[in-house]
């Protein structure tokens, strides 16, 4: 998971390295990606998403080593001993976001009803809480997937070459997309799951009991409301649409289902469906929130909904996407990224990184 923009991640190391590191890897380990290894030959670019997986200590233990008892524990540098060093980062984050939104939402719709309205709200923790937190860190790890990759080409574009290392937090957060893309992923599914759960749960059947109990004190013969119902209908269906779009790319960033695939058809799936599933996802949560942006109810304690948090930052990527897809970028970016220098850039730096 993750944008596969080889151009954009690989960009910026040649400036002031020789060789592409992954080029320099172990025959074994790199021998299967043609496509990538191509890429190498013709020094273009370095991958570093690629480099970096390539390199890996652990895959070079993998390559070399054959039985667990051959290891040289003195050889293993501390490094490698890390648990999981790669998904410290999005961890973090996901765990950070997940604080921050459950007692964003646990003031809002838990204690806030309690306090002002004396109203016991506290069953609603275990499922209708988490259920908001976890669509939420979703959606916010997935747009973290794809936010570097346009602050890369926009950085590209306004330096007007890709012979440039990038700032090395930018670097870092390139090399983490796959992870943020999948805990985003877990975070969708699990929400996905609590969601169909809802009609399962005791709490909802006695509301249910008492909408009916309420309807017929009313004397009301139908509680049909047509633009809701469609409202439903349709957020369910992009939700669900979405889901399944994650889990293609999922399974596709598993390395060995990534290596079958060709460069087009991994970019295809990473970045171009990738960026489909971001859409959706901003889709659902809008239709979800339907016309509530102007119900002033939702604004408790003066605080916006979620769903209005929420939706702002991948609502911003896609923009930016659509903005950078226009010809005018898009011509120039493609470009940059098969070498071309613009004016301003060439002289001195262009005689250097091509040393
Ligand atoms: C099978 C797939 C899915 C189903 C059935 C589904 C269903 C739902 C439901 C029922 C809600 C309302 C939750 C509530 O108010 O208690 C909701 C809200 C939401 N969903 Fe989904 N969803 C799905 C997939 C996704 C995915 C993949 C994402 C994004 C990664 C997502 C993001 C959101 C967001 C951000 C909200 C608004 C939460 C809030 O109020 O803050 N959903 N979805």
């Amino acid at each position: 998971m993750g944008e596969n923009h080889n151009c954009v991640r690989q960009s910026s190391d040649m400036a002031e390295e020789e060789m592409p590191s992954s080029c320099t890897c172990n025959g074994n380990v790199w021998a299967t990606q043609q496509w990538r290894s191509m890429e190498c030959k013709t020094k273009l670019n370095v991958d570093l998403q690629l480099s970096n997986d390539n390199c890996d200590p652990d895959n070079l233990e993998r390559a070399n080593y054959y039985d667990v008892y051959d290891w040289d524990s003195a050889s293993i540098t501390h490094k490698k001993m890390e648990l999981f060093p790669k998904w410290r980062l999005p961890a973090k984050v996901a765990f950070s976001l997940s604080v921050l939104f459950f007692i964003y939402t646990f003031l809002r719709e838990v204690l806030h009803p309690y306090l002002m309205h004396k109203r016991n709200e506290f069953y609603r923790i275990p499922i209708l809480v988490i259920n908001k937190v976890l669509p939420d860190v979703a959606i916010t790890l997935l747009t973290l997937a794809y936010l570097p990759g346009v602050l890369a080409t926009i950085l590209q574009l306004h330096r007007g070459t890709k012979y440039r290392r990038f700032p090395q937090w930018l670097n870092t957060w390139m090399l983490r997309r796959k992870q943020f893309g999948l805990l985003g992923f877990f975070a969708g599914a699990m929400h996905a799951i609590y969601s169909l759960s809802y009609p399962m749960r005791r709490s909802y059947r006695y509301k249910l009991l008492n909408w009916a109990y309420e309807q017929v004190q009313q004397q009301r013969e139908s509680s049909w409301i047509e633009h809701d119902v469609w409202r439903m209908e349709i957020y369910v269906c992009l939700g669900i649409i979405a889901l399944a779009i994650l889990a293609i790319l999922a399974v596709a960033s598993i390395p060995a289902v990534g290596n079958s695939l060709s460069w087009r058809e991994y970019n295809f799936i990473q970045s171009k469906l990738g960026h489909i599933a971001l859409f959706l996802c901003t889709v659902h949560t809008l239709v979800f929130a339907w016309n509530k942006w102007v119900d002033v109810k939702q604004f408790i304690w003066y605080t916006p909904p979620t769903f209005m948090v929420v939706v702002l930052l991948p609502s911003a990527v896609l923009l930016s996407k659509a903005v950078l897809i226009l010809p005018c970028f898009s011509k120039r970016i493609q470009k940059i990224r098969c070498g071309w220098e613009s004016s301003k850039r060439t002289g001195t730096r262009c005689v250097l990184t091509h040393l």
